[in-house]
């Protein structure tokens, strides 16, 4: 008989089991030198992760998510370690801490993860202004994309970025991820709806190049000109 007995929900993981690793570790090296480790945050980081978001607050500000329900009461850093746990286990999402130099200095969160026919993800991140200009976000964001395009066998990767952050923008120019264009209101940042571009990778744009070597690459490359373009200048016209 119809409505007598509800069926228990059945929980069907997002990613394939057999792909996917949580708790993740994930490590590797800046092409400008620094140490870069990806890894869950835990209870264990309230204090570390409180401390580098009050010295960051204002530089923050302006990229950070906001909630559009302005009555919602702020999360605790333990509901907050809740959520991003019961997400990944679920295969939903890779909620990473990004330590450098042995130090919490931000985070690279991946979000959004849909299999199917899509298999595609977004990625956010953030760092402390004490470490910025050593590429170590955007060398997360590649020891991360390589995992989620080989291991766990996702096809595309997507940023959305809101056209005044230049720093932003510059992540996903090192990294080689191409425009797919304007989205007007796309995210709640900074308390309004507020427009991004949107920059996207699929496993097709790589050719087989590891995201890791292809940023190493490409700001080898971004070097040896922005060297030339010195030389140039320094020689002055007609030489
Ligand atoms: C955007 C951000 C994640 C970049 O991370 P990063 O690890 O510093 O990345 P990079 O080292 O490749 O530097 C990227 C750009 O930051 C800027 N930058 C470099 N050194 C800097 C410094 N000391 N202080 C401020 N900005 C600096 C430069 O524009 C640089 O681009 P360039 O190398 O072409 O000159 C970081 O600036 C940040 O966390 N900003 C605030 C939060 C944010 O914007 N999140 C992203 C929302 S989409």
């Amino acid at each position: 008989m119809w409505g007598r007995r509800r069926r228990a929900p059945r929980t069907v993981p997002t990613a394939a089991p057999s792909t996917w690793v949580w708790p993740l570790r994930l490590s590797g090296t800046t092409p400008t030198g620094a140490d870069v480790l990806l890894r869950p945050l835990t209870l264990a980081d309230g204090p570390a992760f409180q401390s580098v978001r009050r010295a960051n607050a204002e530089w923050l500000e302006p990229w950070d998510a906001t909630s559009p329900d302005p009555s919602a009461p702020p999360r605790s850093f333990g509901e907050l370690v809740g959520i991003y746990d019961a997400d990944a286990a679920a295969g939903r999402a890779l909620p990473l801490a990004l330590e450098s130099g042995g130090r919490l200095v931000g985070q690279v969160n991946v979000g959004s993860i849909v299999l199917g026919s899509f298999r595609s993800c977004t990625i956010g991140y953030w760092v402390s202004r004490a470490v910025a200009g050593q590429m170590v976000v955007p060398t997360g964001v590649a020891l991360v994309g390589d995992h989620l395009l080989g291991r766990v066998g996702l096809h595309r990767i997507e940023i959305n970025i809101r056209p005044e952050n230049t720093a932003s923008l510059a992540v996903v120019r090192k990294l080689g991820f191409r425009p797919e264009g304007r989205r007007p209101h796309y995210l709640h940042i900074d308390g309004a709806w507020r427009e991004h571009l949107s920059f996207a990778l699929t496993v097709e744009d790589l050719r087989g190049e590891p995201l890791t070597a292809r940023l190493a690459r490409l700001a080898a490359s971004e070097h040896s000109s922005q060297q030339s373009l010195a030389r140039h200048t320094e020689a002055g016209p007609g030489h």
